[in-house]
């Protein structure tokens, strides 16, 4: 008997330009969903230059590579993370997929849907960029989550992602996350600045999904190598994401098959395969 399969919210956090939050927004995020009775894992697609494992000064040894050759599997990789949350090390890029065997394939379509029914929220912490292992994770999800700070440079960049995305990867619809605000006013201004330009020179739709102030907190929690959250609950950027967390949770579950982990990984692969 088939049974119905568990639907998996995969979200993507990205942005183009690097330093404007993405990895503290993809751990706080991730713990707040946690928080509200989700069962977490954060990828941490951006290994290479240790980003979630520093952030939250986890020691990890083996990555996605180690279960793509075989050597161990998705679970045994994954690490705890706080308030439950569970932490995938990729490799740096997946650019490795691109060689994989049919048999490898397979191998990792079923490390993934092994896991399908332990969790409910897959989010993806990705690089700075818009390379080819960007761009296949974000490809791959069903929801993207562009972080944009009120910087002339940060907004091009989210610009220029958005771009591809869309120019490249068939992909129409971006959430838009305000990062480091000093002001709501200042948040909507800046979402003002982005979608003036995508209307005029692209056809996709851009939905304000909230802010996250600046806060000295925040940084304070990094220099602790703690997520802020945790670190200080009640600051203004712990607030913030914990109404960032109960609005993602109110978004439509994805329906078959978009939700299912095997289609991620599907995905991910074909990108991939199609980039070679
Ligand atoms: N809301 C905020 N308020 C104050 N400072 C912030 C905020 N968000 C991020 N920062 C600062 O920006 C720094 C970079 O954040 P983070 O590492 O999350 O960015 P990133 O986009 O993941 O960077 P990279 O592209 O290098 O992976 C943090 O160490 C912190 O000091
Ligand atoms: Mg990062």
């Amino acid at each position: 008997m088939n049974l119905p399969r568990h639907p998996v919210r995969v979200i993507a956090v990205t942005g183009g330009k690097g330093g404007i939050g993405k990895t503290n927004i993809s751990v706080n995020l991730s713990m707040a969903l946690s928080n509200l009775g989700r069962r977490v894992v954060l990828l941490d697609a951006d290994l290479g230059l240790a980003n979630v494992d520093v952030l939250l000064g986890i020691e990890t040894d083996k990555n996605l590579a180690d279960v793509l050759s075989g050597s161990c599997t998705l679970m045994d990789i994954m690490a705890d993370g706080p308030m439950d949350i569970k932490i995938v090390p990729a490799s740096s890029g997946v650019r490795s997929m691109t060689s994989l065997s049919v048999h490898e394939h397979s191998a990792v379509i079923k490390a993934f849907s092994e896991i399908d029914d332990q969790l409910d929220v897959l989010v993806i912490d990705t690089a700075a960029g818009i390379s080819d292992a960007v761009t296949s994770f974000v490809h791959a999800a069903q929801e993207v989550l562009v972080v944009v700070c009120d910087e002339p440079t940060s907004i091009a960049d989210a610009y220029a992602l958005i771009k591809v995305l869309n120019r490249d990867h068939g992909m129409f619809k971006f959430n838009i996350l305000a990062n480091m605000v000093r002001s709501p006013k200042e948040a909507q201004q800046l979402f003002g600045k982005l979608r003036a330009g995508t209307d005029r020179f692209l056809d996709v739709a851009l939905k304000y999904v909230g802010a996250i102030p600046y806060d000295e907190m925040l940084r304070n929690s990094v220099k602790k190598r703690q997520p802020v959250l945790t670190a200080y609950p009640r600051s203004a950027s712990s607030m913030a994401f914990k109404s960032l967390a109960k609005e993602i949770d109110n978004w439509p579950l994805p329906s078959a098959p978009k939700g299912h982990m095997e289609f991620f990984i599907e995905r991910l692969i074909q990108h991939e395969t199609e980039n070679v």
